[in-house]
């Protein structure tokens, strides 16, 4: 998946190094604090995720790190430096902003993502696609959530770095990030490799619940029996940051407890809203959605337990109601 040597790294590292002497030293550091603070954080969250701050400046990385020609080629191709294209000009991709490096599951930084100060556009920039960052199969926090403990039984999956650092910051350190990308079939492989139970927790907007959909999706064809997904809904308009900074760590785990919706009741719920099943046409209109994600599935008890449930809903016979639909025959 990645190589397992590159010059990059060690640009990248040392880049994450410079941010982080910044965000302590930098003469322009006091807007950065002061935002960090503003946000909850405390300096042993900021310094547990190597949190740093690219200065104001289109050269600051550049002047810091960019020897030679050589030496900045590659800083290009590790994302850390932008060409113009017409001029040739080489500058700092990352200025005037919160640093978030990411790391690999071996704790090497391979990419950063990057948080205005205030209410700017964009508000992240993310490294681009690198030899040594495929943006679709890193989980943001990962490494730090093994780190703080080996033996994981659960992780929670959000949408964004500030909610991996707002429940670490207060007490609920296994939380990790898709990076804005949509939970994928191959971050759930690598989860269940690790934890036995995933729960999803999403911002409570529309954009949140299409991506608690999506990671159903990616979900069922990890489902062995054995492992568990749970879907926790936030409050419209709130995400986890906000959420556990504004009512603390035991009122967010009472959440997680007593609201966190098992996957089944979630694809059940979700599809029943689709196709009502109070009428015939709703209850077919179900089974048809509903067989063939059932038969993703591949836990054979899991499966066999919600083709039942789908044949109780529909009144179809849990064989009839599963039986993916047959393909049409060709026609004249
Ligand atoms: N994201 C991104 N680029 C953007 C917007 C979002 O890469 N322009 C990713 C980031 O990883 C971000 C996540 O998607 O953390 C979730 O986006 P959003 O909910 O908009 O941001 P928050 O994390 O809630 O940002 P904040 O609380 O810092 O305002
Ligand atoms: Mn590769
Ligand atoms: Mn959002
Ligand atoms: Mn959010
Ligand atoms: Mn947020």
């Amino acid at each position: 998946r990645q190589p397992v040597d590159s010059p990059l790294y060690p640009l990248l590292e040392a880049s994450a190094e410079y941010f982080r002497q910044a965000l302590k030293q930098h003469p322009a550091r006091r807007a950065a604090v002061d935002y960090l603070k503003g946000r909850g954080l405390t300096g042993v969250i900021a310094r547990d995720f190597g949190l740093g701050f690219a200065p104001p400046g289109w050269d600051n990385l550049l002047k810091h790190l960019g020897g030679d020609s050589l030496q900045q080629k590659a800083m290009i191709d590790a994302g850390l430096l932008i060409e113009n294209a017409e001029n040739g000009k080489r500058y700092d991709r990352f200025r005037d902003r919160i640093m978030f490096p990411i790391r690999d599951s071996r704790g090497r930084v391979i990419a950063f993502g990057g948080r205005v100060l205030g209410d700017d556009k964009p508000k992240y920039l993310n490294s681009p696609e690198t030899p040594v960052f495929h943006k679709g199969q890193e989980l943001y926090g990962l490494y730090e959530a093994r780190k703080y403990n080996r033996d994981l039984d659960e992780v929670l999956v959000v949408e964004g770095y500030m909610d991996v650092i707002a429940l670490a910051q207060q007490g609920l350190r296994n939380a990790v990030a898709t990076l804005g990308t949509a939970t994928s079939e191959e971050h759930i492989k690598r989860l269940f490799r690790l934890v036995p139970n995933i729960l999803f927790c999403f911002d409570g907007d529309m954009a949140g619940r299409k991506a608690a959909w999506r990671a159903l999706e990616a979900t069922l064809p990890n489902l062995q029996d054995g492992k568990r997904a749970r879907f926790l809904f936030v409050p419209e308009g709130e995400d986890p940051d906000s959420l556990v900074r504004a009512e603390g760590e035991d009122a967010f785990r009472a959440r997680m407890l007593q609201q966190a919706q098992p996957l089944a009741d979630y694809f059940f719920q979700q599809l029943s809203e689709e196709a009502d099943p109070r009428s015939l046409e709703g209850k077919a209109h179900l089974a048809t959605l509903a067989a063939p994600l059932i038969e993703k599935i591949p836990g054979a008890n899991l499966r066999a337990l919600m083709r039942r449930r789908l044949g109780e809903l529909t009144g179809l016979s849990g064989e009839a109601a599963s039986e993916p639909a047959s393909p049409r025959p060709p026609q004249p």
